[in-house]
């Protein structure tokens, strides 16, 4: 079946998502300079708006001009030293680059690996905080990979009253989910642009607490926490910034925050739950045990590949994205971030075409109905 599209393709991949017009209008305006009053008006309301994003009034956190990863890079430099003892809990790939970057940055990590799909178990952290010098835990709050919640909370009870600090990645979870790392006992927190907050990618975010913060070092250059907090506290940076990006940033944050970050979750927790019960009408599986609500990873019905599922989908001009390193060709992952409820009805269009053309034996509408009655109900 041709479908002739005439809008291009839609976008439902875990990051970058799709971005709402209000923010591509102001991504689409002339550049200003940043060395202006202008410039820094709007970075400090930038500023103020992402406090209410973390439920938090502290001035501790910094934007830098890089992808997710510089930020997870710039928590390894600037919290820890070479020797440091550190936990990297390990059921992903992003759980993988944790490990991998505490190593380049001469920390001595105990990889704590999880089953892909599974989520760590905090009494296993506790153990080993409890046996050992722990310098810092550091995790995914969502593990884009697999799909998988790891319970941050329950890290925070272990980590909250030692020298431990929890570093989370929430480059899938903030902006996502009724943040609060005070309440949590979280240290650090990351997160990136192209994911909940609909921007493109280029832009990242690092939070840390005050606990974090006197344990900050000076080893870094670019990502140097110690300097940028300096500068963009009085609405400067160090560097040039992302311009364009922290005045989309400004837009999104402004969404968020009219909407509200408790209805922001509910939201996101409600198109998870109705996808999800959509797909396993279709024949497919969920595969992470305790999945986020960010995104769905799904098992195809057996026989169906998921790679060419992706294919015959995309044919309709639907992206979503597959399976990383050795969850390759088996799955698939749709993102809820950036996504509308009605969105998903688009999807799961899509996903029961697939299915069909692919010889699965569906009912068309089946998953759709199936969603219209949990989101409604
Ligand atoms: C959980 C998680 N961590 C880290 C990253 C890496 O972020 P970036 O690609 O922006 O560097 C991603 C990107 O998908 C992610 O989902």
């Amino acid at each position: 079946m041709k479908f002739y599209n005439f809008k291009g393709e839609r976008v439902f991949t875990p990051g970058p998502v799709e971005i709402p017009d209000r923010i591509r209008e102001v991504l689409g305006r002339q550049i200003i300079h940043h060395r202006t009053k202008e410039f820094t008006d709007a970075f400090l309301e930038t500023r103020e708006l992402f406090k209410k994003i973390l439920n938090n009034s502290s001035d501790n956190f910094v934007f830098f001009a890089s992808s997710g990863t510089g930020s997870m890079e710039a928590s390894v430099q600037n919290f820890f030293s070479p020797g440091d003892k550190v936990v990297a809990v390990v059921g992903g790939k992003f759980g993988e680059r944790w490990a991998e970057l505490g190593k380049k940055w001469g920390l001595e990590v105990i990889e704590l690996r999880v089953e892909w799909g599974k989520s760590v178990d905090p009494e296993r952290v506790e153990e080993i905080v409890k046996k050992e010098n722990i310098k810092g835990v550091l995790v995914q709050m969502s593990e884009s990979s697999t799909g998988a919640y790891h319970d941050v909370k329950a890290l925070g009870e272990i980590t909250k009253e030692r020298d431990t600090l929890l570093v989370v990645d929430a480059i899938t979870a903030l902006g996502v989910y009724n943040f609060n790392p005070d309440e949590w006992g979280i240290d650090v927190v990351v997160g990136g642009s192209q994911k909940a907050f609909m921007l493109p990618p280029g832009l990242s975010m690092l939070w840390f607490s005050e606990k974090a913060k006197e344990r900050l070092n000076d080893r870094a250059y670019y990502f140097s926490v110690k300097s940028e907090l300096k500068k963009q506290v009085e609405g400067q940076t160090a560097f040039t910034p992302a311009i364009s990006l922290i005045l989309g940033l400004r837009e999104s944050l402004k969404i968020l925050n009219e909407v509200g970050m408790e209805n922001v979750e509910k939201k996101y927790e409600r198109m998870a739950r109705g996808t999800r019960e959509a797909l396993k009408e279709l024949g497919c599986k969920i595969f992470p045990e305790n999945p986020v609500i960010s995104l769905t990873a799904v098992l195809p019905p057996q026989g169906i590949d998921a790679d060419r599922l992706r294919k015959v989908m995309l044919e309709m001009g639907v992206r979503v994205a597959g399976g990383q390193g050795k969850l390759k060709g088996k799955i698939f992952r749709i993102s809820h971030m950036g996504m509308d409820l009605l969105d998903m009805v688009h999807v799961l269009s899509a996903v029961e075409l697939a299915l069909k053309e692919l010889g699965s034996k569906v009912e068309l509408g089946k998953g759709v109905g199936t969603y219209l009655e949990v989101i409604s109900s």
